[in-house]
């Protein structure tokens, strides 16, 4: 059982977690190329990939809920929940997920607005937003670290 939720939960961090990680990469420039600051034309498609990578960001993140709900579920199995190594992991994970919650996810829709509405794009925005994206990036990465390395752990290898 403790395999089964294990594997699940893997296969979940690597099919929701990664197309978010490439998608949400991708919305800064891709929104800078659909709204110009020289007011060139971004021709026809800029606008629809836009909204295409804010949509992957979306959908993924839902499935990524299950990431932290299997997590659980195989740490209540191996006995590990109170170790400093998976509570660390948890706090890391709650905060990536309020940081794609509250900042990433909200500003790519503002930007998706813009983009679509014609609406000239703020160089800082696209700057602040690959910000948050960067950093949300760097926390799961972490977070992956901890899980195969698992500093201070007895069990396993
Ligand atoms: C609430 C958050 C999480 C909990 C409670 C949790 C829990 C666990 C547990 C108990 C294991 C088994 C460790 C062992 O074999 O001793 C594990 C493994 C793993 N977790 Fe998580 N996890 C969480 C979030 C994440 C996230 C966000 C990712 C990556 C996006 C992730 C990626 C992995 C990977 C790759 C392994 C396999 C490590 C290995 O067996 O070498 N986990 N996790």
């Amino acid at each position: 059982m403790t395999k089964l939720l294990l594997s699940l939960h893997v296969l979940a961090a690597i099919v929701a977690v990664g197309p978010v990680t490439v998608a949400a990469s991708m919305f800064p420039p891709a929104a800078r190329r659909a709204a110009p600051a020289d007011g060139t034309d971004p021709g026809p498609r800029a606008a629809g990939t836009v909204e295409l990578l804010h949509r992957i960001c979306r959908v993924y993140a839902g499935l990524g809920a299950l990431v932290p709900v299997l997590g659980l579920a195989t740490g209540l199995a191996m006995g590990v929940l109170g170790d400093a190594w998976l509570v660390t992991s948890v706090f890391l994970t709650a905060v990536a997920a309020g940081l794609l919650i509250a900042l990433v996810l909200p500003r790519q829709g503002e930007l998706v607005a813009q983009v679509t509405e014609g609406r000239p794009v703020e160089p800082r925005s696209t700057v602040q937003l690959a910000m948050f994206t960067g950093v949300f990036n760097l926390l799961w990465a972490t977070v992956t670290v901890l899980m195969i390395v698992r500093p201070g752990s007895t069990t396993g290898a």
